[in-house]
This record gives structure tokens, C-alpha cells and sequence, in this order.
């Protein structure tokens, strides 16, 4: 078994990125500009936000975040994204998900301009994606892309499973590398799958996003597969009850030795998301996707 060592992967690319940006600066007197909205005290988005505007500051970007309070309402939230839309200062931005449960995420994802949707979250991004064309990839599928890409990892006619269809990371993830240059063959699971451990233990690569602990074992995977774990859960340490930890989707020390590569949770796709969405922030300021 390989261990994907996703954080050294995101090491290398921002010190490659944080030179075009030094290069951008020279040619143009300014530097990329991402904004965040983060809506609450959700823990965990707290931390992941955090990376992000962590990560802006690594490669040489401006950020801004805004925090607004569990208690805003739909209407303030998209004027909100109104100002981000309309702000020359900002190359791209994003709303950090979940939202509470009073705010519709639809509404919020298609208030933004798909010009600057560096989660390429927008239909207008999803659709293009879908079609090939030119777009914002969303910053998981895109991330997990480039790992397999630094390990010559390809996907050529293999069976890649993917188990959950979330619209963030299983759905695009399965249109992603179905699409031509990808060239592989799909399959997208989910929780009403049927015989779910047959079509799993088939996969030359298996992508798992269904945010269940744990969840797959040695049974359901192939010997010599791939393995890509996106699931970030956290549960109590069961060497100290007083404390918690950080696992996957997968059950890492069931899973290792059966498979050719394996990413651990944390620093497997976890900083390659992050660095989706500078690719992309760069993307915006430099403006390559839409000109
Ligand atoms: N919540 C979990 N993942 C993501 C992401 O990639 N972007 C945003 N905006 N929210 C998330």
C-alpha cells in the first residue's frame, strides 16, 4: 500500500502558485482577492473556512471574511452576496455550507455570479462541466483530480465506484471522470444502493463521499484498488473519552493492505480541496475561464 499524501501535494502546488502570483502582482499591481461568507458558529466550518483564508494568506492572495450571525435572514444573506457580485476588489467568493436550515442553499448558490463562483457550485458551472466545456470545477472533485494526476494514477477505462451522490462532491466527481480525457467508467452508489458491497468491491478505484465513520471495510474493496476517501467525521478518541479525532468514510487500518493507494483522514483530500479553490480563485483574478 502508498499512502496519497494529499498535504505534501498541496505544499508543492502552492509554492508553484504562490510564484504565479508573485508574477501576476508584477504585471498587473494587485493580487488574486477570494471573500468567504460564513453564516454561525458551525464548528467545523469554522476550521474549514479558516484553512482557507490560512491558505490565501501561503500563496500571496488577499482574503475577506465575513462572518454573519446563525440568525441573518435569507434576504440580508443575498445582499450580502449582492455586494460580493457587484465589488471590482473581488475576484471570487464563496458561502461556506451547511447553512441553517431557515436559509435555502438553492437560493443562495444561484444568487451568485457564476463569474465568480470559485466553489462551481452555480448550475451555469455544474452544467458546463457536464458538457466539457470551460468552467469553475468544484473544489473537492477538482482536488481529487489533481492528486490522482501527481501519482500517474489514471482513470482510463478503469471502474471508478463512487459511493454518495452529494451535488458537491459525488455527483460532479462522476461526471468528471466520465468526461472525455478522464475516459473512465462510472458507476455512482448511494444509501438505497442495493448489494451495495458488490458494485463497491468491483471498483479499480473507489471514491467514498457518504460521510458515514468508518463505513467501508476490507470486504468491500478490491485487492489492489485505489481508494479515496473524502469523509471528514469527527468521533470520540477511543483512547480517551475526554477527547476527539478525525476519521474517514473508510476504516483506514481495515482498508490499507488490501489496496495499491489509500488517502488518510486528515491530509489526504482534505488540503487538496483548499487548493481547488485557490486554482480556481487564480483562475477568476487571471480571468482564464471566462475572459
Ligand atoms: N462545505 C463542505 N465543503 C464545502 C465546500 O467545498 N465549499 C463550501 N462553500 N462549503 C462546503
Amino acid at each position: 500500500m502508498k499512502m496519497i499524501d494529499g498535504r505534501a501535494v498541496a505544499e508543492e502546488l502552492k509554492n508553484v502558485l504562490k510564484q504565479q502570483v508573485q508574477e501576476y502582482e508584477k504585471n498587473s499591481g494587485r493580487v488574486p482577492h477570494l471573500a468567504a461568507i460564513l453564516v454561525g458558529n458551525h464548528p467545523a466550518s469554522q476550521a474549514y473556512v479558516g484553512n482557507k483564508v490560512r491558505a490565501c494568506e501561503q500563496v500571496g492572495f488577499r482574503s475577506t471574511l465575513i462572518r454573519l450571525p446563525e440568525t441573518v435572514s435569507e434576504e440580508e444573506l443575498l445582499l450580502e452576496i449582492e455586494k460580493l457580485n457587484a465589488d471590482p476588489e473581488v475576484d471570487g467568493f464563496i458561502v461556506q455550507l451547511p447553512l441553517p436550515a431557515h436559509i435555502s442553499e438553492v437560493n443562495v448558490t444561484l444568487q451568485i455570479d457564476y463569474r465568480k463562483d470559485v466553489d462551481g457550485f452555480h448550475p451555469v458551472n455544474f452544467g458546463r462541466m457536464a458538457q466539457g466545456l470551460p468552467c469553475f470545477l468544484p473544489a473537492t472533485p477538482y482536488g481529487i483530480t489533481m492528486l490522482l494526476d501527481r501519482y500517474h494514477i489514471s482513470t482510463g477505462g478503469k471502474h471508478v465506484v463512487v459511493l454518495g451522490r452529494s451535488n458537491i462532491v459525488g455527483t460532479p466527481i462522476s461526471l468528471l471522470l466520465s468526461r472525455k480525457g478522464m475516459d473512465a467508467t462510472v458507476t455512482l452508489t448511494h444509501s438505497r444502493t442495493k448489494n451495495l458491497d458488490e458494485y463497491l468491491s468491483k471498483a479499480d478505484i473507489l471514491i467514498v463521499a457518504i460521510g458515514i465513520p468508518n463505513f467501508v471495510n476490507e470486504r468491500m474493496v478490491k485487492e489492489g484498488a485505489v481508494v479515496i476517501d473524502v469523509g471528514i467525521n469527527r468521533v470520540p478518541d477511543p483512547k480517551d473519552d475526554q477527547k476527539s479525532i478525525l476519521v474517514g468514510d473508510v476504516d483506514y487500518h481495515e482498508v490499507k493492505d488490501k489496496c495499491s493507494y489509500i488517502t488518510p483522514v486528515p491530509g489526504g483530500v482534505g488540503p487538496m480541496t483548499v487548493m481547488g479553490l485557490l486554482m480556481n480563485t487564480f483562475k477568476a483574478a487571471t480571468r482564464q475561464i471566462y475572459p
